[in-house]
């Protein structure tokens, strides 16, 4: 399907996944795609299609401090119109159990490279008056699971980021979209990083055996396959993100897999339930 207007993308995370289905939705949809990616050798034998396509890779790793100047550099030279953050990965693993800088990078990589490459690009968005910044956040980016602790936190941040850009932007007539998908056949599942000082007790600390921490750990961990339990499409979803960029949308958020929707029903639920049990007190604090 041609594009109504051909544009210029610019994905993270290219090589792999969501960023690779989107890439190749968005070259056969006839627009320019700029790949972001850590290694070029590794993304040009995992992903061929996209340089034959005409895809261009850049060798930009978001979760590096001085990728901010190569992200203005990029968006000035290609003038880009769309961007599009994938590039991130999960750690699990207890609150006790994770240190301080297995956190930062978690926030490194899927918090401040997100925001490093909006940052560089909104100068050549503003001045155009149009373009679109798309998140690939994730379920965890509403709901923080036990184990999950470190990427949830690092989801519900970058979220906070874009839900507070949305609102500063609409006068540029920049568009902001935060995907959330559920559980998707990527290669995800398989790159899940765990605490490292409990790695000889499968990543959780021995007084966590029978918690729910270990069950998620142990769930999440090794998984070389993807398990059949894991039902979404990224063919599919990259198809719904190109056609809400390419066809307009007004939502923020949209939500990908029946998984996912059942965790936002949840979530809702629990809001609703706080705000009930607190509705009173919440109303009952004003100064006299
Ligand atoms: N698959 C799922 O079930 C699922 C569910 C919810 C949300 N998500 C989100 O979807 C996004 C894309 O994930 P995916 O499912 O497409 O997984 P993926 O196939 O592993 O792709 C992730 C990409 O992120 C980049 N990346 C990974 N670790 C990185 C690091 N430490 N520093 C910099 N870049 C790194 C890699 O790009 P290069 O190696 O090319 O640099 C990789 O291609 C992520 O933000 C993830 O949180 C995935």
């Amino acid at each position: 399907m041609a594009a109504t207007r051909p544009s210029t993308w610019l994905i993270t995370g290219a090589s792999s996944g969501f960023g690779k289905s989107l890439a190749l939705a968005a070259l056969n949809a006839g627009h320019k795609v700029l790949g972001a990616t850590r290694s070029i050798p590794d993304a040009e034998r995992s992903f061929p299609e996209f340089s034959t396509k005409g895809g261009i890779w850049l060798s930009l790793d978001p979760g590096q401090r001085d990728s901010y100047e190569q992200f203005a550099e990029v968006s000035r030279e290609h003038d880009v119109d769309v961007l599009v953050n994938s590039a991130g990965y999960a750690f699990i693993g207890g609150v006790e159990d994770t240190a301080e800088e297995e956190l930062r990078q978690q926030m490194e990589v899927n918090f401040y490279g997100p925001l490093r490459a909006v940052r560089a690009c909104l100068p050549v968005l503003r001045a155009k008056r149009c373009g679109s910044i798309v998140l690939i956040s994730s379920g965890a980016g509403f709901q923080a699971l036990p184990g999950r602790s470190a990427y949830a936190s690092s989801k519900f941040a970058i979220e906070a980021m874009h839900e507070s850009l949305r609102q500063e932007v609409k006068t540029f007539g920049i568009k902001v979209l935060i995907v959330e998908p559920g559980a998707f056949r990527t290669p995800f599942s398989s790159r899940l990083l765990t605490p490292a000082q409990y790695e000889s007790t499968d990543g959780f600390s021995p007084d966590y055996k029978g918690t729910d921490v270990e069950r998620m750990v142990m769930m999440t961990k090794g998984l070389n396959s993807i398990p059949d339990a894991i039902k979404g499409c990224p063919d599919k979803a990259a198809t719904e993100i190109l056609k809400a960029i390419d066809g307009g949308h007004e939502y923020l958020r949209m939500i990908l897999g029946k998984d996912c929707v059942r965790a936002m029903e949840q979530k809702l639920e629990s809001l609703h339930s706080d705000l009930e049990a607190t509705r009173a007190i919440a109303s009952n604090v004003d100064i006299d």
